[in-house]
C-alpha cells in the first residue's frame, strides 16, 4: 500500500516536483482523477496551511476532503496494546482507525511529538497505528518526528527560485537554527535535512548551523556540514532555512540562555550571496527572524506556502495514480 510518512516513500523526488509544478501551471488538469473518492483529515494538533492546502489540492483532483479536528471534536483515542481502558480513553485506535478506512479511500493524519518521551515519539507510534489498523493509505501532515508534505514544498520552492534566477551551478543551503519562545519539535528541521540529503546528491551543498546540544539525529543529517558557528555557515549562501528546534540529545529541552543572536537579520543576510530566506511557517517575528527579512525582497516564506497546495495535490494523485 503506498502511504506518504517520508521521503522513503517517493520513488523519484525529481518526477514528483515536475509533477507540483505541472498542477501549479495548471491546477484542474487531473480535475477527475479523485472523482468519487474521500479524504480523511485527521488533526490531533492544530494547522492553518497544512488543513487549507490539502482540502484545496484534493478539491483540484475532483476528491471529496472532510476534516476532522479529533482533538476537540472526537473521542479519547488510546494506542497501548493491551490497555486496561478505566481512564479518560474511550476508543481503541484499533477499534476507529479500520472503521475510518471503511469512511475514506485516503487517511491524512497530523499528530506531534509530545517531547517528554524520545523514545516513544521517534517510534512514531500514532501515525503507525493508523498505517497498521486503517487498512487505506495514510498521508503525513505532519508527525512526531518529521513533515514531509512541507519538504517537498520546500524542494519545489528552492528548485522553483533557482529556474527564475537561472541558477545553474551547485546551490549552497543553509538549515539554520532560531530562537524562539516555546520548545518546538524537531520534525521540520528532520524532514529538510532527510529531504535535502536525497534530493541533493550533486544538488546542494548542505550546511546545518545550530547551538552546541541541539544537534539533531545523525539519520536524518549525515551528509550535511554541521556548524555550531552561525556567521560561517551563512558565508555564501544561497538559500537560508530558519527553525527552531528544541534538543533532541536533552530531549524537548530549549535553550537556557539568551539565543537572541541566533535570529536571521539583514545584517546577517548580507553575509550570504544575496540568499532567499524560507520558513516552513508560523513564524514568530522579531524573535526568529527580523521584519525586515520577512517583508524583504529576499523572503520566499508565502511563496513557499502558496506551494503547499502543489505539493499536496503531487503526493495525493501519486497515491491514486499508485505510482508516487
Ligand atoms: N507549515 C505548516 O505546517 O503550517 P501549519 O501548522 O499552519 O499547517
Amino acid at each position: 500500500m503506498q502511504h506518504f510518512l517520508s521521503v522513503g516513500d517517493v520513488k523519484n523526488i525529481d518526477i514528483l516536483v515536475a509533477q507540483a509544478l505541472a498542477f501549479k501551471a495548471n491546477p484542474g488538469r487531473r480535475g477527475t482523477l479523485g472523482a468519487g473518492k474521500r479524504l480523511g483529515l485527521l488533526f490531533l494538533n492544530p494547522s492553518m496551511r497544512t488543513r487549507l492546502s490539502t482540502q484545496l489540492a484534493a478539491s483540484n483532483l475532483g476528491m471529496e476532503a472532510i476534516v476532522f479536528n479529533i482533538d476537540k471534536e472526537g473521542w479519547k483515542l488510546e494506542f497501548e496494546d493491551g490497555a486496561i481502558m478505566d481512564g479518560d480513553s474511550v476508543e481503541h485506535v484499533k477499534d476507529a482507525a479500520p472503521i475510518m478506512g471503511k469512511y475514506f479511500d485516503v487517511l491524512a493524519i497530523r499528530t506531534f511529538p509530545t517531547l517528554k518521551n524520545r523514545e516513544e515519539d521517534y517510534s512514531e507510534k500514532i501515525i503507525n497505528a493508523f498505517v497498521q489498523y486503517a487498512g487505506v493509505p495514510v498521508v503525513s501532515l505532519e508527525s512526531a518526528t518529521l513533515h514531509p508534505l512541507q519538504s517537498l514544498t520546500d524542494i519545489i520552492t528552492i528548485e522553483e527560485s533557482m529556474a527564475k534566477s537561472e541558477l545553474e551551478r551547485v546551490p549552497k543551503v543553509v538549515l539554520t537554527w532560531a530562537p524562539h519562545v516555546k520548545p518546538l519539535p524537531q520534525c521540520v528541521a528532520n524532514s529538510f535535512a532527510q529531504w535535502v540529503n536525497a534530493w541533493g546528491r550533486g544538488n546542494a551543498d548542505f550546511v546545518i548551523a545550530h547551538p552546541e546540544g541541539f544537534e539533531l539525529d545523525e539519520k536524518f543529517t549525515k551528509g550535511a556540514h554541521i556548524l555550531y558557528n552561525q556567521d560561517e555557515a551563512l558565508a555564501d549562501a544561497d538559500f537560508v532555512y530558519v527553525k527552531n528546534w528544541s534538543s533532541y540529545k536533552e530531549y524537548g529541552m530549549m535553550a537556557e540562555k539568551d539565543s537572541s543572536d541566533w535570529m536571521l537579520t539583514n545584517e546577517k543576510l548580507s553575509f550570504t550571496n544575496n540568499a532567499k530566506v524560507m520558513h516552513c511557517l508560523p513564524v514568530r517575528r522579531n524573535v526568529e527572524l527580523s521584519d525586515e527579512v520577512l517583508d524583504g525582497p529576499n523572503s520566499l516564506v508565502t511563496e513557499e506556502a502558496g506551494n503547499r497546495v502543489w505539493a499536496a495535490q503531487a503526493v495525493l494523485a501519486g497515491i491514486l495514480d499508485g505510482i508516487l
